[in-house]
């Protein structure tokens, strides 16, 4: 149900991860909700958005001063924060001012396996963080999302289109994926929803799961799968994302898809994506298509 009053969207102008925030904003400019679009920088990301039809605001989602000045006159707000250090700072600044504020709801991005014995430092931040959302009394709805197929995507830029270096272990390992863009869509779908309260605060997103010989069949044009050793793929993180906190991350993230192999709990495709999103979710072929 649109409204004349914003929608603040954090993460707006969309980054190497999934780009969530910046799929969020248009879609609710295609639904006609207002938006009030929070970037780090005025650069040209922040103009296409104000083409678009966004209100921009500038901050740094870390700086109180920042967020209560871009959540004044909102009552709903998503919220994503990059893989990097600083999770936990940008948390609790956008909760302590959405509480100040009396946002009714924000919806943010988590990670599937988000628990305090979580198997990644990120994972178990993202358990803290949404604590810290609840206790709030925000109206948090907590978006826990499957491997972006972004995340992917830039590995197989990386390794020029011709391999793909991971260290997954053999072919058959299983992968829960999604879309970043099914991820913004089930955003902007909580985010308009007429309901005062979202039935769950915990929604679990995954789109498709594939094996890794999946994988790189779906992308075909002759793409090689290459099982890196853990200490191989650590040094070529290390130079590859240039963020200690990303590859303390990923680093445990595959061994914990390594270990798993093909059979958990959570690998299950979720009604969630078409329930929240209103329509199925997006395939990775499709995805590979579309770039
Ligand atoms: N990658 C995956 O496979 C995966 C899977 C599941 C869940 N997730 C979760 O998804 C989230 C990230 O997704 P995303 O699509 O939002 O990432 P993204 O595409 O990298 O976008 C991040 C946005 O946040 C902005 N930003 C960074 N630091 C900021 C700051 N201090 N203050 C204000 N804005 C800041 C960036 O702006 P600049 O570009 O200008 O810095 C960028 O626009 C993470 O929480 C991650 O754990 C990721």
């Amino acid at each position: 149900m649109p409204s004349n009053e914003p929608v603040l969207v954090t993460g707006a102008a969309g980054g190497q991860q999934g780009s969530t925030g910046r799929h969020v904003v248009r879609l609710l400019l295609e639904q006609g909700q207002a938006v009030r679009a929070l970037v780090r920088s005025d650069d040209a990301r922040a103009a296409a958005l104000r083409k678009l039809g966004a209100e921009v605001v500038v901050g740094d989602l870390r700086e109180i001063t920042d967020v209560l000045a871009a959540v004044r006159g909102v009552r709903r707000a998503f919220f994503t924060y990059p893989v990097t250090g600083g999770l936990l700072d940008a948390a609790g600044a956008f909760a302590a001012a959405a509480r100040r504020a009396g946002l009714e709801r924000v919806v943010e991005v988590s990670q599937l396996a988000a628990a305090p014995d979580a198997g990644t430092p990120r994972m178990r931040q993202h358990w803290v963080a949404e604590e810290v959302f609840d206790w709030a009394g925000i109206g948090a709805v907590h978006l826990r999302a499957g491997v972006f197929f972004e995340n992917l995507d830039f590995l197989v830029r990386a390794g020029g289109g011709r391999e793909l270096a991971m260290p997954l272990g053999p072919l058959d390992t299983v992968l829960p994926l999604i879309s970043g863009e099914d991820v913004a869509r089930v955003g902007a779908g909580l985010l308009t929803d007429p309901l005062p309260k979202c039935p769950d605060p915990v929604v679990l997103l995954t789109g498709q799961i594939l094996t890794v010989g999946e994988v790189v069949e779906t992308y075909g044009r002759g793409l090689k799968y290459v099982d890196v050793s853990p200490e191989e793929w650590r040094e070529r993180a290390t130079e590859l994302y240039g963020d200690t906190h990303v590859v303390a991350h990923l680093d445990k993230l595959w061994e914990l898809f390594r270990l798993i192999g093909s059979h958990h709990e959570l690998y299950e495709v979720t009604p969630s994506i078409e329930r929240f999103g209103g329509r199925a979710p997006g395939t990775l072929r499709e995805f590979v298509r579309g770039r």
